[in-house]
């Protein structure tokens, strides 16, 4: 059929089945701002307006919009001589994009509000913004780039975020016209009142900087405002086919028959793989450095399926419709096995056996389904707890939940002309998937390159190669182009989540408040397969017991196999779950032995100088050197005194604040939790860095580092043209292409900025040396004295040459020779972060709901190289940490079913659900690091939790050690009787 409707101001008329969603057909014609999030309208990523209404086009028929008015973000007019609307530019240079998947939706939806009502409220501005989830920001910096829109769309003067210059907008597209010049006589200098100025603290970078440590635009801001095609899924190839997998109803069963003959059948399909049809190649699917950790026990077909969800048989035909109608058509006979959920039933005696195939390697106790163990001693643990003056013994346990990108998986694999496989995939680890994709597909790595694109998110969840094999066996089999994506649903049951763990502390405390013991045991649920297992749990074990000083500490980690979905990466990797139980167990001494619990915690806190014993233990790296961690910066006193002030602690001791004589139902209470992350693994985490000088003074830097929506990008040309005396918009960054860039172990441990930054650094550092030697050469004089800075090289005597003239003289001119150099980066430290989290919370004692009102963290991540995106790192952290603290949750039925496989279900929180969130920034300058800069990423994931719990204890005194808060035991623990 034809349906015809306005589309962007054109009348449109587009060829279209009568079942197909507007989004499929929007995507088809090439507006590919719309995206794809979900298929139940829930994630907002897919929304345009219609008739001036945001609306999700993933649910509407092509049919229902007959007639109708859209319009998308590709229309948005910025007016004449600017590329971008005030939405599109509020929202690239107040940090409000991030990955920017969520972007073009957020934009309409605040054109939609602003339409009607010019100028909003912050809830109103949120209320809008609730129709698009956003996992990256914790909506903080959109809203205020609504407001900032606001106002520049009033007439309005907006305060500068970036007082003392550096690349604006304004710089790359010229002022905004609908903003009134301050100094014309017409507006009078009038400037705006109701949008916060955006300030930020100074970086202590050592030495005065240009670039580094300033409040920078990201540098794929302007396209992602654009909705521009940049992600896995935006491209089209002739021939392209459409990949689905048929994932098992069963939580174990073995697969006594698969018969593909009616589906292979059924016109438009291509191809039917089911483990009859691929190679048995047994392989670990976490993206990790070679080699990667044991347990090896996937293979890409099984004839033995472990969780509700696993792998079965993968088709590719002409159509997704036909593809899906394909999998009905597949017959499979079950033999169901009984099924095990919970660990400690997994290691009983007699419980079934989830790995018995022959050929997984290094399961260490398969008939108890235990994949992995960990043991770390230091001292002795069980002689500290006997000589503690106190003793205490807790039990704390985390839920599994989901990474929840908004972008899902998605891969695309073709044959190039050199019949090269091509795979474009949405990962967070491209060297490591070419590495590992190699062996599954019987292809050499020379045969194989990885591009990626833009990332929608990944948090961790695709710090794997979880469906990039099934694609390319697609493409081997067929000769075609195929297209693999996640539905919402398979996130659900067959893509990666956070461990759930039982952590057990026993803990020995001297009369004086010291530690003097510390044991933990850990058991880490890895659902079926082993993946992971291993290292989060490891990392748990460091975070557990890395905080506070303690001469005898102990861990004990028991990786366990079930049938649950399988676990793997995200974001904070093991983290969240130790400072959950530690933080906790903090507070629960310090209030039995009469301490201000923050007291106790700074007593028995690492300070600088300080050894933190359990990385040498426990440690992934791998010389002895890069194990004898030394704690060289430490700003968690300041991070506690500053988040301290913003919080309003002193209102903890304030009888009359702590309950609201209108509401008696109502209790109020403060907590906090002490935060430690790690940055990078030392002596593993590699990362290079290619640069080149061009014609014009501009460089070409290349990384193999993988900006996932960090700003990773960004924070790495910023190192570079600090270095190189160059503004940010001459450096020309581009990540990554396993063809092209240097390797980089890939976007995870916070290592991006630590570890490919000083690759970076590195890089630049020999550029500049050949850059002043050129220098020298044509102002003939010698290299002592020399400075680069403003594009420009000055000898001591004043005369100066330009990077251009340096660069041309250098390719066309004498002694030619390309400009360049390429350096790698691995460090034996990895210097914590710091971080002090604060929570406000009110309880309401007859639901048992509690209502977080404000979040603050003060993180010391040293230099922040890019203060705005750090600060959004942070504030998007905490949003996602609160969600695990109170509401998000892999339910599961009796058969192992996912009760919860919609956004809707699961409960990611929206604009008008996120509490107000604060981040502070703590600069202290790391040694190490580049220009000082530790890692900010993950430790946000940290704190929320515990210090959530801390304050519903000061609210109702009510102590729950399981997650999440929910309001079910909040009221359970207030009523026991009931
Ligand atoms: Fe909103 Fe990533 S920026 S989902």
């Amino acid at each position: 059929m034809n349906a015809q409707f306005m589309l962007n101001g054109q009348p449109a008329s587009i060829e279209c089945a009568p079942d197909e969603s507007l989004m499929t057909v929007l995507r088809r014609a090439g507006l590919r701002s719309v995206k794809h999030g979900c298929e139940s309208g829930e994630c907002g990523a897919c929304s345009i307006l219609v008739d001036g209404r945001l609306t999700p086009t993933c649910l509407l028929l092509t049919p229902q919009a007959q007639g109708r008015t859209l319009e998308t973000v590709e229309a948005l007019d910025g007016g004449p001589g600017r590329s971008l609307h005030p939405l599109q530019q509020a929202f690239a240079e107040t940090g409000a994009i991030q990955c920017g998947y969520c972007t073009p939706a957020m934009e309409l939806a605040a054109k939609a509000l602003l339409e009607r009502e010019p100028r909003p409220t912050e809830s109103q501005v949120r209320e809008a913004l609730a129709g698009v989830l956003c996992r990256c920001t914790g909506y903080v910096k959109p809203v205020e780039a609504v407001q900032r829109a606001a106002a520049v769309l009033r007439g309005e003067i907006v305060p500068p975020i970036q007082p003392d210059g550096g690349l604006t907008l304004d710089a790359v597209f010229g002022p905004l016209r609908s903003s009134p010049d301050p100094d014309s006589p017409e507006t009078g200098g009038t400037t705006l009142t109701g949008v916060r100025t955006i300030t930020f603290p100074t970086v202590d970078t050592r030495t005065r900087t240009d670039v580094v440590g300033r409040p920078e635009m990201k540098v794929d801001a302007v396209k992602l405002a654009k909705g521009k095609p940049v992600f896995a899924d935006d491209m089209d190839l002739p021939g392209m086919l459409h990949a689905t997998l048929l994932t098992s109803p069963h939580a174990h069963a073995r697969i006594t028959r698969i018969d593909a003959a009616k589906a292979k059948a059924l016109p438009g399909v291509r191809a039917v793989l089911t483990h009859h049809d691929v190679p048995r190649v047994i392989y670990a699917s976490g993206g990790q450095t070679w080699p990667n950790p044991k347990p090896w026990d996937q293979v890409s077909l099984d004839n033995k399926v472990r969780h509700v969800g696993d792998r079965v048989a993968v088709v590719a035909a002409d159509t997704p419709e036909i593809a899906r109608e394909a999998l009905a058509l597949i017959e499979v006979d079950y033999e169901p096995l009984p099924a095990v959920f919970e660990p400690r039933w997994a290691m009983a005696p007699g419980a079934p056996v989830i790995h018995d195939e022959p050929d997984a390697v290094g399961v260490h106790d398969r008939a108890r389904n235990i994949a992995a163990t960990i043991h770390a001693n230091i001292g002795d643990v069980e002689r500290g707890l006997a000589e503690a003056d106190h003793t205490f013994e807790r039990t704390y346990t985390v839920q599994q939940v989901q990474q929840a990108a908004i972008e899902p998986h998605i891969c695309a694999t073709y044959w190039d002309e050199d019949e090269r496989l091509i795979v474009r995939t949405s990962t967070q680890v491209p060297f490591h998937v070419r590495r590992m994709l190699a062996p599954l597909i019987g292809l050499p790595v020379k045969r194989i390159r990885v591009i990626k694109p833009r990332i929608g998110g990944g948090f961790g969840g695709k710090q794997e190669m979880l469906i990039e094999d099934l694609c390319a066996h697609l493409t081997i089999a067929t000769g075609r182009p195929v297209r693999f994506e996640y539905t919402r649903e398979q996130e659900f049951t067959s893509a990666r989540s956070r461990h759930p763990m039982e952590v057990k502390y026993r803990a020995g405390v001297m009369k004086d408040g010291t530690l003097h013991a510390l044991d933990m045991h850990v058991i880490s649920n890895t659902g079926a397969y082993g993946t992971h297992g291993l290292t989060v749990c490891s990392v748990t074990g460091l975070r557990g017991l890395a905080t506070y000083k303690s001469p005898h500490q102990r861990f004990v980690g028991e990786i366990v196999y079930t049938n649950r979905p399988t676990p793997g990466a995200f974001r904070g990797y093991g983290a969240p779950q130790a400072e959950f139980a530690l933080e906790s167990l903090m507070e629960e001494i310090a209030q039995e032995l009469g301490w201000d619990a923050v007291e106790f915690r700074l007593k028995n806190a690492v300070r600088v100088g300080d050894p933190i014993a359990v990385t040498a233990a426990l440690g992934e790296g791998t010389s002895e050197e890069s194990q004898a961690q030394i704690v060289q910066t430490c700003g968690l006193p300041q991070c506690v005194e500053q988040g301290a002030a913003a919080i309003h602690w002193d209102r903890k001791y304030d009888a009359a604040w702590r309950v609201d004589p209108a509401r008696p139902h109502i209790r109020r209470g403060l907590g906090m939790a002490a935060c430690m992350h790690g940055t990078a693994i030392p002596g593993l985490d590699m990362g290079g860095a290619s640069i080149k000088l061009n014609d014009d003074g501009s460089f070409n830097v290349l990384v193999g580092a993988t900006d996932l929506g960090t700003g990773s990008d960004t924070v790495l040309a910023q190192i570079a043209a600090e270095t190189l005396g160059a503004a940010l918009n001459d450096v020309i960054i581009y990540s990554s292409d396993t063809d092209f860039t240097p390797f980089d172990t890939g976007a995870y441990a916070s290592s991006t900025t630590f570890i490919s930054g000083g690759a970076v650094k590195k890089a630049a550092e020999q550029v500049r040396a050949q850059i002043f030697e050129r220098a020298a050469l044509m102002l003939r004089t010698d290299l002592a004295g020399l400075t680069l800075k403003d594009r420009r090289v000055t000898a001591p005597d004043g005369r100066s040459v330009t990077l251009e003239a340096v660069a041309l003289d250098s390719l066309h001119t004498q002694d030619q020779r390309q400009i360049m150099a390429t350096a790698s980066h691995v460090s034996p430290h990895s210097p914590p972060p710091f971080g002090a989290q604060y929570a406000e919370v009110e309880v309401d004692t007859e639901t048992g709901q509690v209502t977080v009102m404000k979040l603050v963290m003060a993180v010391d991540c040293g230099t922040a190289i890019n203060p705005l995106t750090t600060q959004g790192q942070i504030e998007g952290g905490l949003a996602q940490a609160l969600g695990y603290a109170v509401c998000e949750e892999m339910v599961f039925d009796e058969a192992g079913r996912s009760l919860a496989t919609r956004f809707g279900d699961y409960r990611v929180l929206q604009a008008d659900e996120v509490p107000a969130i604060e981040a502070i920034l703590v600069p202290t300058y790391e040694p190490s690091g580049p220009f000082g800069a530790k890692a900010a990423a993950e430790i946000p994931m940290d704190g929320v939790a515990p210090a959530v719990a801390n304050a519903v204890f000061d609210a109702v005194g009510v102590r729950l050690r399981d997650l999440p808060l929910t309001p079910e035991k909040i009221w359970r623990a207030l009523h026991p009787q009931a």
